[in-house]
């Protein structure tokens, strides 16, 4: 069965076109390289030992998705592509619009246009905002978003709902990722931040190998277990592999199928320095500094839909999110320009 993934040369997409071909399935990769580099191929391929078929291309380039559903019979398309850092939405909310909701509504018009109406959508925990109850449900209220990139997946989540009431037949999948932090176990594949990276995890990663001289840690006056922000940090590879369960689970059922991907764990800043140099073998040098404005204190996840669904748990904790991250990061400091 082929998959169309949009965005698959990125972070998460690669990863889960790993678990793709595992699990049987033939990912065809749609990515415009904005933030990946075409060197993730080549380590797709040492990881797999066979090619992964993928066009450079935009998603809004209506043409090129109509000869990609013309030259290809796909069932279901996956898709991450899109814009992500949550600062440079703010200060480009109209190429956040533009890309994020405008481009997922052109793959959409052409996935109606030929006959494909299965979508698995890369939605995020911000679309609840500062979370009502924690841990959050699927049913915790939505739309309360921060910042024009919280708004962006807000906005496609509605687009998706109303597009479903107007034909029932469409299954929409809506996955809405926790912190995806983690590396492939080979140390092939891992996040490739360009420039400063905006999270938590890479940031300490480079620190490590001494890209970056210390972390920032954003506050310690938060009402959390150390004064740090907690999160629920989630292996990349259980999120690839939570794309595969709903693949296999909903997306050939009608319906809106909204699922929290999380561990149900919250973890602090602190706590994932101390997991990290453990990691390493180093202590991970760092200053508490001010609070990040529009930071919540804390925030996991109620994990519990996706496994009685989904029969989807994540499997692995800090212990190997870190240690997969170090590998990554110590094998190419650089990332894929290594
Ligand atoms: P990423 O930036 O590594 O991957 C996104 C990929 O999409 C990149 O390879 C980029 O080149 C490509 N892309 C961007 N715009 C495109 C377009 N118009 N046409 C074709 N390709 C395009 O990001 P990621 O971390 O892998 O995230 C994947 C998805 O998951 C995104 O939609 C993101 O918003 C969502 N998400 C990410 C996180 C996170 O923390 N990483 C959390 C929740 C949700
Ligand atoms: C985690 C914790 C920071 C960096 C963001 C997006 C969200 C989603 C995931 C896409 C917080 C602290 C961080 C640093 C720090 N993305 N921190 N020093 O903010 O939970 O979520 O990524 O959908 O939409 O907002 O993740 O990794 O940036 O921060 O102390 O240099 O680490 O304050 O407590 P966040 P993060």
């Amino acid at each position: 069965m082929k998959v169309l993934v949009t965005g698959g040369l990125g972070y998460i997409g690669s990863h889960t076109c790993v678990q793709l071909i595992a699990a049987g399935y033939t990912p065809v990769v749609l990515d415009n390289l904005h933030n990946s580099k075409l060197g993730v191929v080549s380590h797709l391929k040492k990881i797999l030992d066979q090619d992964v078929q993928y066009y450079v291309g935009d998603i809004r380039d209506r043409q090129l998705l109509q000869s990609i559903f013309a030259e290809h019979d796909i069932k279901a398309v996956i898709h991450f592509a899109g814009l992500k850092a949550v600062g440079e939405s703010v200060e480009k909310p109209l190429e956040y619009y533009e890309n994020n909701v405008y481009g997922t509504l052109a793959l959409v018009q052409e996935m109606k246009a030929a006959g494909i109406k299965s979508i698995i959508f890369s939605s995020s925990a911000t679309v609840y905002g500062d979370p009502e109850e924690i841990p959050i449900r699927e049913t915790t209220a939505t739309g309360a978003t921060t910042n024009p990139y919280g708004r962006s997946k807000y906005m496609v989540e509605e687009c998706l709902k109303d597009l479903h009431i107007a034909d029932p037949d469409w299954s929409i999948t809506l996955l809405r990722y926790f912190n995806p932090v983690g590396s492939h176990p080979s140390g092939l594949l891992g996040e490739d931040p360009q420039g400063i990276p905006n999270n938590l995890m890479p940031f300490i990663a480079q620190v490590a190998v001494g890209r970056r001289e210390q972390l920032a840690v954003f506050g310690n006056d938060y009402p959390t277990k150390d004064g740090t922000g907690v999160r629920d940090y989630i292996h990349v590879m259980d999120l690839a592999d939570g794309h595969i369960a709903a693949l296999q689970h909903v997306s050939d059922k009608a319906g809106v199928h909204i699922y929290n991907l999380g561990t149900g764990t919250g973890t602090s800043v602190l706590e994932m320095v101390a997991a990290f140099s453990d990691a390493c073998g180093h202590p991970i040098k760092y200053q508490i500094c001010e609070r990040r404005p529009g930071d919540i204190a804390e925030c996991w996840a109620d994990p519990s839909k996706a496994k009685a669904d989904l029969k989807w748990q994540a499997q692995y904790g800090i212990a190997e999110m870190t240690a997969d991250t170090w590998r990554w990061q110590s094998n190419y400091p650089n990332g894929f320009s290594d």
